[in-house]
């Protein structure tokens, strides 16, 4: 990606593109937002609080696929690549690649916290000191074309976490296709939230700590710090139901009563028990996805995948 491009893609994740969002969401009918907004600094602290809850299963599991099967995925990835990640977060992942990976010439994260992104960075230039680092702050839903760094044998997408999970699944195809043009030909390693019992899948987004909720209601936390807002968080109930038929978890804030809120210059009004759409997380069979991944023109070529059949790892490599 060259300096122009960058700054295309950088105030993508500034107050401007939260501010038209939450602004169009809430004027909605049914009111929606973008879960993507959820990852300011103290949003994505928060996610990487759930991340290792009891309840909340995916992280820990991912991790241990990664760690058991990282030189064989090492092996398929190959020696002098540059690894790219999609929505990049605390850096914790990709470390167990990079050392499994022959000789990795570069890492390119992109993730929409452009603050986070820097902090978790710097640190991983003093452990990788020899590795070369292209940190975006952007949306990677939106169109990102970078050239494969010079000296880079091949590139090879890290998209893990499930965040696919957020799209709907001709959104998720739709995002795989772009990605696999990103990559230049290189192959892209998936991970994905199985389908399961939904009581497994309930717990994970109604956790007691209620760290969930508090990830949720961040959306209205940042809107009253960055936008002049005044949302009452005690009046919205986290609301996270799993729901069998399209196979996802659905995430709203609820509101309580008849309220309104200030946001800028103007008011949002909420009926008694209006809800706000904030997220979705759809879950895959093995199967499922290999065939999204096949309409987007990837070549499923191995998955990986826990003993309790929890979450999966998928190896896509460009047909
Ligand atoms: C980051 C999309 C994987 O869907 O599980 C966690 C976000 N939302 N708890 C998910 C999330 C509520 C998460 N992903």
């Amino acid at each position: 990606m060259d300096a122009r491009r960058m700054e295309a893609v950088a105030p993508c994740a500034q107050a401007g593109g939260f501010a038209r969002g939450l602004e169009e969401g809430l004027r909605r009918t049914p009111k929606e937002l973008s879960c993507k907004y959820f990852y300011d600094a103290e949003g994505s602290a928060l996610f990487d609080a759930i991340c290792v809850l009891p309840e909340y299963y995916q992280t820990r599991t991912e991790v241990a696929l990664l760690r058991r099967h990282a030189a064989e995925i090492a092996s398929l990835i190959g020696p002098g690549a540059e690894m790219v990640e999609f929505g990049a977060g605390a850096l914790r992942k990709i470390r167990i690649l990079l050392d499994a990976l022959d000789s990795p010439h570069g890492y390119s994260p992109i993730d929409i916290s452009g603050d986070y992104l820097r902090s978790v960075v710097q640190q991983l230039a003093v452990d990788y000191p020899a590795l070369a680092l292209r940190p975006v702050e952007g949306d990677f839903t939106l169109p990102i074309n970078f050239a494969m760094m010079p000296g880079a044998t091949r590139q090879a997408g890290f998209f893990p976490g499930s965040t696919i999970g957020n799209f709907s699944p001709d959104a998720a195809m739709a995002l795989l296709r772009r990605m696999r043009e990103m990559l230049n030909g290189g192959g892209l390693l998936v991970g994905v939230d199985l389908v399961k019992d939904p009581a497994i899948l309930h717990a994970a987004y109604n956790d007691a700590a209620g760290v969930t909720a508090a990830f949720n209601k961040n959306l209205l936390a940042r809107a009253n710090r960055e936008l002049d807002a005044d949302f009452d968080l005690d009046a919205f109930a986290h609301y996270a139901p799993y729901n069998p038929r399209a196979q996802r978890i659905e995430m709203y804030l609820v509101s309580l009563k008849r309220q309104s809120a200030r946001l800028g210059d103007g008011r949002i009004e909420f009926a008694a028990g209006e809800a706000v759409h904030t997220e979705d997380s759809h879950k895959y069979s093995i199967e499922s996805f290999r065939e999204i991944a096949v309409r987007a023109g990837f070549a499923p070529r191995a998955v990986w995948c826990d003993d309790n059949r929890l979450f999966a790892i998928h190896w896509l490599e460009s047909r």
